[in-house]
């Protein structure tokens, strides 16, 4: 067992203490689907997310993992089923409006303000205050987005146009944004995407630190590059062809037949 995962373990113990022992659910999914034309991208797919949880979600190409975080930050309605957060419906809900209620994402194609420096660029996403205090917060901006630049490991290119920084560093910034609104549910669409193993590593222990410093923050990640996120997370869930076909933690996945047979394109042949 490496450092990383014991370094996660305690981070695992650390929400129990903090919910003591009873996990609040955050996220209530119930039997979403959605299909376009007759193609059912999600099939009635059903989980609970618990504050504090850091949960993976693995399938292979077009299982449905982008199409689920678009309904869950209501990019997307789904056909039918129920969204709750924090127990209120979110189906329907301008995307905005749920990133102020609580759940933001990063996208698998970044896309972040081209022409604008890399700072500016997390300032925009800062969760803005209510009422009289908001002179005060403007002052505090700039320091908020170098602290979240630093927690992503992007302080040398705050002043760099975001258009000439490279894809691995867009990534991060992309991190960086969707915390600055401060979301109690953080949804990472294949944050280790196109990452070589230096950047993947880094990136593994920001996300293990953030999870650290914010223990009721939910995390949700969707990654192909299995073997960092298995040392990641605590639970996985499967979904192939729009079906969750599995769930449980990494080691389970990793033994379960269906999964491997999924990952290995049809039953496995015993000679
Ligand atoms: N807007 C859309 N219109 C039509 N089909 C779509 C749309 N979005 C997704 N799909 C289809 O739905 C299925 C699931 O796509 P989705 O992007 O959710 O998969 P994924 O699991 O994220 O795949 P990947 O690992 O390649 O990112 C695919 O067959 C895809 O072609
Ligand atoms: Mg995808």
């Amino acid at each position: 067992m490496n450092e990383d995962l014991e370094f996660g373990r305690d981070t695992r113990k650390l929400n129990t203490e903090v919910k003591g022992g009873s996990a609040m659910q955050v996220l209530e999914v119930e039997n979403i689907t959605k299909s376009f034309g007759g193609l059912k991208a999600v099939d009635n797919v059903s989980f609970h997310i618990d504050e504090g949880e850091l949960v993976g979600i693995i399938g292979p190409n077009g299982a449905g993992k982008t199409t689920l975080f678009n309904l869950l930050s209501c990019f997307l309605s789904p056909d039918s089923g129920t969204i709750k957060f924090k127990g209120e419906n979110i189906i329907g809900m301008a995307p905005h409006k749920v990133v102020n209620l609580g759940i933001a994402r990063t996208f698998q194609v970044v896309r972040p303000f081209r022409h604008l420096p890399v700072i500016a660029n997390v300032m925009v996403a800062l969760k803005s205050p209510r009422g009289a205090k908001k002179i005060e917060w403007l002052k505090t901006m700039e320091r908020k987005a170098a602290d979240l630049l630093e927690d992503v490991g992007l302080s040398e290119l705050m002043l760099e146009p975001a258009e000439n920084v490279g894809h691995g560093d867009l990534k991060r910034l992309e991190i960086a944004k969707a915390l600055a609104t401060e979301p109690d549910v953080l949804l990472l669409d294949e944050p280790f995407g196109g990452l070589n193993p230096l950047e993947v590593d880094f990136l593994t222990k920001s996300i293990l630190r953030m999870h650290l410093d914010e223990p009721r923050r939910s995390i949700i990640i969707v990654e192909h590059k299995l073997y960092a996120l298995m040392k990641l997370v605590k639970e996985v869930k499967v979904l192939h062809r729009g079906k969750k076909i599995a769930e449980g933690t990494p080691e389970e996945i990793a033994n379960n037949k269906k999964v491997v047979e999924v990952y290995m394109g049809g039953p496995i042949k015993h000679a």
